[in-house]
């Protein structure tokens, strides 16, 4: 199975990933992580990618769609993935029915996370994760079990992203208002598209989407 999770920056994509890779063992292709390893490891691609991220604007589809492209061709065929924060334009879209096809899959679903865009910047300002594992957490909705300790590594230390804060966000969110939500009449044609109330539990958010997946 082959799924977009689509939504603005915080509506829960990564977490609502994260719980797919361990409930149904697929793999989670996320852009914003890979262009982060890039931009960490400082690979030509991450020193392109930095300024334009830290501007909360979207980096180019021709980055983003070889990142894929390598990422997907690496995988087993019988693992489905997850495409997370990707496809945002609609020549990534184009780009991704190409990719999956040279690579014989199909798209199975676009899951659509719905949310309020004043809460999404709390709960973006709010998130940290484990500088060792990348386990996600948030200050109050979803905080490590023991303070200061990661729950899925032991790890002690945590991140918070240079690009988590309130101007950045809002400059996220017009982009996904102008360039990612227009790719959605395409794919509801198509037949592909399912909404969920992103504003609930992270346990409903999960239960609604394995409703669709199964
Ligand atoms: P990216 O990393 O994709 O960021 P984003 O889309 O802005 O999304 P986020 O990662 O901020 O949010 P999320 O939906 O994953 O939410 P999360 O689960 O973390 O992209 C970053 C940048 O990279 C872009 O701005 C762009 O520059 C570039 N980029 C990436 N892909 C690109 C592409 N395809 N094309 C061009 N440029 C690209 O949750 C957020 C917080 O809320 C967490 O703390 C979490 O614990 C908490 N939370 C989650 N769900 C709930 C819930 N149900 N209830 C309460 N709290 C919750």
């Amino acid at each position: 199975m082959n799924i977009i999770l689509l939504g603005p920056p915080g509506a829960g994509k990564g977490t609502q990933s994260a719980g797919l890779v361990q409930r149904h063992g697929m793999k989670q292709l996320s852009t914003g992580d890979m262009l982060r390893a890039a931009v960490k490891a400082q690979t030509p691609v991450g020193l392109e990618a930095k300024a334009v991220m830290d501007r909360g604007e979207l980096v180019s589809d021709a980055i983003v769609s070889s990142l894929i492209d390598e990422n997907l061709a690496a995988m087993p065929a019988e693992q489905g993935a997850i495409f997370d924060g990707y496809p945002r334009t609609a020549a990534q879209a184009r780009d991704l029915d190409s990719i999956l096809a040279k690579n014989g899959r199909k798209l199975d679903h676009v899951i659509e996370l719905g949310v309020d865009e004043d809460a999404l910047v709390k709960r973006i300002t709010g998130r940290f994760s484990c500088a060792n594992c990348g386990a996600l957490y948030h200050d109050t909705a979803s905080p490590p079990q023991v303070e200061g300790v990661c729950d899925a590594c032991g790890g002690v230390e945590f991140k918070r992203r240079p690009d988590d804060n309130e101007e950045t966000v809002r400059t996220r969110m017009q982009e996904y208002r102008a360039k990612t939500a227009p790719i959605l009449p395409g794919y509801e044609e198509r037949g592909l598209v399912s909404r969920i109330d992103g504003m609930g539990a992270i346990e409903e958010v999960s239960e609604a989407i394995d409703s669709i997946l199964s």
